[in-house]
């Protein structure tokens, strides 16, 4: 049989799935050193490793002379640049280098490589060489049977990704099911865990692409693209924070949000009028749910053409938006960004004129047919054309519409079987780093969506520079973080598409986008009332909460079914608004580490079983996930069941969110099947059990932690009437982090915080038997408190001492509940609290 080997003799005889016979890259042939890693040749082929930080390798391999473009749509160009000094290494068997956090070997005999850390435990092998079959490739590595993987966006199935395998192809996937693959998004980017310790792999690669966690093999993952470069990055933690705040560093960080934003938002497809918006919104208050946002769907245009008014229908619309800004509504508008092919429709003529739509080979504008008919596709990999679409933006945004929704951006095209462009359509490269070039559409579809979600957030900041754009779209890549939030697509109001959500909204966490959510209540078809209720009291702690349904389906506002469906949702939208501080805070963090809001425990806790496994992995705490570092959400394990269920616990501390109440373990799991010995792995130092009700959702704070929320407002325009509540939490918060807490403030909506016009807190506690000490910091930053005092809620503390020292001079606590409560004067220089 006719085997190719760039050097060597391969031991791959099996043709690939195009016939083609493999090509192996192996056996090195020479060597170049360099300042920051290693150029090496393998016959005619090139493997270049380098280090961009002491704890990032960049990996580029080519079957030529000549490496892949350094160009990245991913990964900024800083980043790229980076250089850590690396010292060569040889031995008789190895090539490499070493910084000082990672050791790379590459194998001289077969070209594989091993990264160790710098104690010489294994962080990565190759499980076999780098082989091209045509034009795709696959790298393999060894996989040991405790390692897991996280990330990939918002991927379906389970939360560990291991034994599954996985298609990057961004796809319309209306009514995807718990084993629909692909879907929308195309996130390149995975985490690999490995008894507490982590390192990440982005792939930086636009092509279909795809991802096998052992599915295919027992002892080995892989990956690999059906074209394109070998060209992949390896981030170490060891911490999976560390890991998470890398990508940040290589991708970028998500912007900071409007506040709005992060308030309750309400959507259908669509509220088909002036008047329905409007009374929609009169509802919201007249009920008191708090929200800040109403969304028009694609029937406020005309005739389904992005960037019109369907003036029969909203006849009024900057007259309608006003009124619903003084009410604190902001509008956040659909401008999907097919154009439809009408001449005299200006978008479609402006875009002629400029020659901004892709092309089919043969020269001619590519239609493809989508909501309006037939329509043309804008050249999002061209900055003029990039510009060109942020213009088209000038007249709603001038009007007042907050935000846009980046809607069937895979892109979705109706009439074509593979439901999207051919692949030959012709786009053309204008971007730093890359060649001026054509590209096909097999290239660029998987960065269509996130260049589209580009030519927003810049259009938008050009037409507004100070204002903070939000941008929602549903396709995008790896580093689309930078400039749009995004939702999980067309779910169903199913009860298994409301457990989804969690998995989904972790990895897409992990994987750059802090901000996203997946429509509340389920698009397709109609929830049950309790479903809706249920789904409304856990979306009310997930980054973006927003109620959104398809056409056709019953009303779904958080009024349907009754006062009492109602009551139980408004109480949960309520607390939602209470930790806005909380919440707010942790947008901030987002936007400056890239760590999620929503989190998986072992993002956390990665010390928390005694064999250090990502706890989330275990049945009993599959449904639990963290809102920020303090708040653990516990909702049963498939949410509509009936029985009583187990908490677990990834620390010894943790508080009742809703009655102050400390949880007691009421029976140490020791042996959970009393037939079975207890697994030791398994012991972790708190459990409870919890009878699942409709009204109930197990919240828990950790203790030793200081928890900032403030009086309820029904819109985040609404300036909160009264004191600054602290809740601080007696306790050990765990994992070596200190007692204490956060707090950030900003005007909410301009880019003024950058120029100090912010404020921000920091807290620090001390909980002993019978002493306590916490210090509130100074305010740092120009902006102004909105309060006067504050309030501080003290739980799971009681020495029996009423006295509070702060600043020196005695203070008298109240019993409030099961807290002590204090208020006291907040005059921004910080005071000390003291207890003895
Ligand atoms: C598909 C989107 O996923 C959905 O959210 C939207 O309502 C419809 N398109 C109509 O625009």
């Amino acid at each position: 049989m006719l085997l190719f080997s760039l050097a060597g003799i391969s031991p791959f005889a099996q043709p690939g799935p195009d016939r083609s016979f493999p090509v192996v890259i192996r056996g090195v042939t020479s060597v170049t050193p360099l300042p920051d890693g290693i150029d090496i040749r393998a016959g005619a082929a090139r493997e270049k490793i380098v280090a961009l930080r002491n704890g990032i390798l960049r990996f580029r391999v080519s079957r030529t002379d000549t490496l892949p473009e350094d160009a990245s749509w991913a990964v900024l160009a800083g980043a790229r640049h980076s250089q850590a000094a690396a010292r060569p290494i040889t031995t008789v068997d190895f090539v490499g280098f070493a910084t000082k956090r990672l050791r790379v070997e590459v194998d001289r005999r077969t070209m594989e490589v091993t990264v160790l850390d710098a104690d010489g435990r294994v962080l990565q092998q190759d499980a076999r060489p780098i082989c091209y079959w045509g034009n795709s490739f696959r790298i393999d590595k060894v996989m040991p049977a405790n390692e897991h993987f996280f990330g990939l966006g918002d991927k379906t199935g389970p939360l560990d990704r291991r034994n599954e395998a996985f298609t990057l192809w961004n796809t319309d996937a209306y009514r995807f099911q718990e084993s629909t693959d692909p879907i929308y998004k195309s996130i390149p980017f995975f985490i690999t865990y490995q008894a507490g310790a982590a390192a990440g792999v982005l792939l930086d690669n636009t092509w279909r692409s795809s991802f096998d966690f052992g599915k295919e093999s027992r002892n080995s993952y892989s990956f690999g693209a059906e074209n394109g470069p070998i060209d992949y990055y390896l981030m170490y933690g060891p911490s999976p924070q560390k890991v998470v705040e890398e990508y940040a560093w290589l991708t970028g960080k998500p912007p900071l949000p409007p506040l709005w934003s992060l308030g309750f938002q309400q959507s259908r497809y669509s509220y088909m009028s002036q008047s329905k918006v409007l009374a929609v919104a009169r509802r919201l208050r007249a009920d008191h749910i708090p929200a800040d946002a109403i969304y028009l769907d694609i029937d406020y245009q005309e005739k389904d053409r992005p960037f019109t008014i369907d003036r029969s229908r909203f006849p009024d619309l900057a007259g309608m938006i006003a009124k619903l800004a003084a009410e604190h509504f902001h509008v956040v508008a659909i401008a999907d960004l097919h154009i439809a092919k009408v001449p005299g429709y200006y978008p479609y003529d402006n875009g002629v004129a400029n020659d901004d739509f892709v092309k089919n080979p043969d020269g001619s504008v590519y239609t493809g047919v989508v909501w309006p008919g037939p329509s043309v596709f804008p050249d999002f990999t061209r900055r003029q054309t990039r510009r060109w679409f942020g213009s088209l933006y000038k007249k709603l945004y001038g009007m007042g519409v907050s935000g846009f929704w980046d809607d069937m951006n895979e892109p979705s095209i109706f009439n074509s079987p593979a439901g999207t462009m051919p692949l030959d359509v012709v786009h053309r490269i204008d971007e730093p780093g890359f060649r001026s070039r054509t590209a096909t559409h097999a290239e660029i579809h998987n960065v269509y969506g996130m260049e589209n979600s580009r030519a927003t957030f810049d259009g938008l900041k050009l037409l507004k520079p100070d204002q903070r754009p939000f941008v929602l779209t549903r396709a995008t890549y790896a580093g689309g973080q930078r400039y749009a939030a995004t939702w999980t697509g067309d779910n169903s109001s199913t009860w298994n598409h409301l457990r989804m959500t969690t998995p989904m909204l972790e990895n897409l966490g992990l994987s750059g986008f802090a901000f996203a959510g997946a429509d509340v209540g389920g698009f397709a078809g109609s929830p049950t009332m309790n479903l809706l209720t249920k789904w409304i009291e856990i979306g009310a702690f997930q980054p973006i909460d927003r109620d959104h349904t398809e056409k056709g389906t019953q009303p779904q506002e958080p009024w349907v079914g009754g006062p009492a469906q109602e009551a139980i949702r408004r109480r949960y939208i309520d607390t939602r608004y209470r930790l806005m501080p909380y919440i707010y805070t942790l947008a901030d963090q987002a936007s400056r580490t890239g760590l999620p809001m929503i989190r998986p425990l072992f993002l956390e806790f990665p010390d928390a079983a005694a064999d250090r496994h990502p706890l989330d992995i275990d049945p009993e705490a599959s449904s639990e996930f963290l809102l920020g570092p303090d708040l653990l959400i516990a909702p049963a394990p498939f949410s509509d069941q009936i029985d009583e269920y187990e908490v677990e616990f990834p620390s010894s501390d943790w508080y009742d969110f809703w009655t102050g109440g400390k949880v007691h373990d009421p029976a140490p799991r020791s042996a959970p099947n009393p037939v079975l010995p207890p697994d030791p792995a398994r012991l972790v130092p708190l459990t409870t059990h919890v009878h699942p009700s409709l009204a109930g959702l197990p919240v828990y704070v950790r203790g030793g932690t200081i928890l900032p929320m403030q009086p309820l407002v029904q819109s985040t325009g609404e300036t909160p009437d009264g004191p600054l509540t602290l809740r601080a939490y007696a306790g050990n918060p765990g994992e070596g982090r200190p007692c204490g807490g956060s707090l950030y403030l900003d005007d909410g909506i301009t880019e003024a915080y950058r120029h100090g016009d912010f404020l921000r807190m920091k807290f620090t506690c001390r909980f002993e038997a019978d002493a306590l000490q916490i210090d509130i910091g100074a305010h740092e930053g120009a902006y102004p408190a909105w309060w006067k005092s504050i309030q501080v809620k003290i739980y799971g503390w009681n020495a029996g001492q009423r006295n509070f020292r702060v600043n020196g001079n005695t203070v008298a606590a109240v019993e409030c509940g099961r807290a002590l409560c204090i208020t006291i004067p907040d005059d921004g220089r910080g005071m000390e609290i003291t207890a003895r």
